[in-house]
C-alpha cells in the first residue's frame, strides 16, 4: 500500500465547492492535488493557492484555477505534507524547500489538514533536520549564529551547488536533536537577522491524515 497516496487522497473529503484551497508541496499532497484536478474537471468549483512553483505548475497542468496571496486575506482550507509531526500537531516542514510559502499560506488558513505516512508521526520532533531558510547575503554569519543555539547547520546542496529556494534564498538543515519546545525555537530562530523563516509549524495544523502501510488511514483532530 502506498501510505502517502492513501493519506493524500483521503484529505480530499475536506474540499468543498467555492472554497479557496491552499495547495501544499511534496509527494504526499501530490495525490490530493491530482484528485482535486479530476474533481475540477467534473465541475468542482474551487480556487487553489499554490505553495511553490512546482505545485503551481502541477495545478496549471491539471486545470485547477489559481489565485495569488496578493488578492486574498483568508484561505478556507490548506492541505499540505510534513516531514515530522507530533501529537501536539507541531510540524517540521521544508524537506522540499517550500517552507516559507507553505507557512505564509498556512498562516491565513482557517483549517490546515496535514497529510503524511505513518513514519512521519513521532513522539518528539528533531530527528529530521530542521530546514531554515536564510538570505544568501551574509549566510555564513547567519550560520554561525544558528550554530550558537546548539546545532550543526548544513548548507543544503543540489548537484553539488547550494540549493536555491523559490524565493532566491539558501537553506540550512539544522540538527538540533530532540526539539522539546518548538514554540520557543521557532521564535528564537526567526529573531536572527538573515533568517527568513524556519520549518517549525506551531499552532497551525488542525487535522492530521495519516496513511498506514496496512491500508488504514488515521484522522486526528
Ligand atoms: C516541502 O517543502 C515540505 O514542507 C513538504 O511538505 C514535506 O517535505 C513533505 O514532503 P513529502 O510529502 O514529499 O514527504
Amino acid at each position: 500500500m502506498d501510505a502517502k497516496k492513501l493519506a493524500g487522497e483521503k484529505a480530499i473529503e475536506f474540499v468543498k465547492n467555492d472554497m479557496i484551497v491552499g495547495l501544499g508541496t511534496g509527494s504526499t499532497v501530490y495525490w490530493a492535488i491530482l484528485k482535486i484536478g479530476g474533481l475540477v474537471k467534473q465541475g468542482l468549483r474551487i480556487k487553489g493557492v499554490p505553495t511553490s512553483i512546482q505545485t503551481e505548475q502541477l495545478a496549471n497542468e491539471l486545470g485547477i484555477p489559481l489565485v495569488g496571496l496578493s488578492s486574498i486575506n483568508q484561505i478556507d482550507l490548506t492541505i499540505d505534507g510534513a516531514d515530522e509531526a507530533n501529537e501536539e500537531f507541531e510540524l517540521i516542514k521544508g524537506g522540499g524547500g517550500a517552507l516559507l510559502r507553505e507557512k505564509m499560506v498556512a498562516s491565513i488558513s482557517k483549517r490546515m489538514v496535514v497529510v503524511m505516512d505513518e513514519t512521519k508521526y513521532v513522539p518528539n520532533l528533531g530527528k529530521f533536520p530542521l530546514p531554515v531558510e536564510i538570505t544568501q547575503f551574509g549566510w555564513e554569519m547567519t550560520r554561525r549564529q544558528i550554530s550558537a543555539l546548539g546545532c550543526e547547520p548544513a548548507l543544503r546542496l543540489k548537484d553539488n551547488i547550494p540549493f536555491i529556494t523559490d524565493n532566491g534564498n539558501y537553506i540550512l538543515d539544522c540538527h538540533f536533536g530532540e526539539i522539546l519546545d518548538a514554540n520557543k525555537l521557532n521564535q528564537t530562530l526567526n529573531m536572527i537577522p538573515g533568517v527568513v523563516e524556519n520549518g517549525l509549524f506551531v499552532n497551525m495544523a488542525d487535522t492530521m491524515v495519516i496513511g498506514n502501510r496496512n491500508g488504514h488511514v488515521d484522522i486526528f483532530y
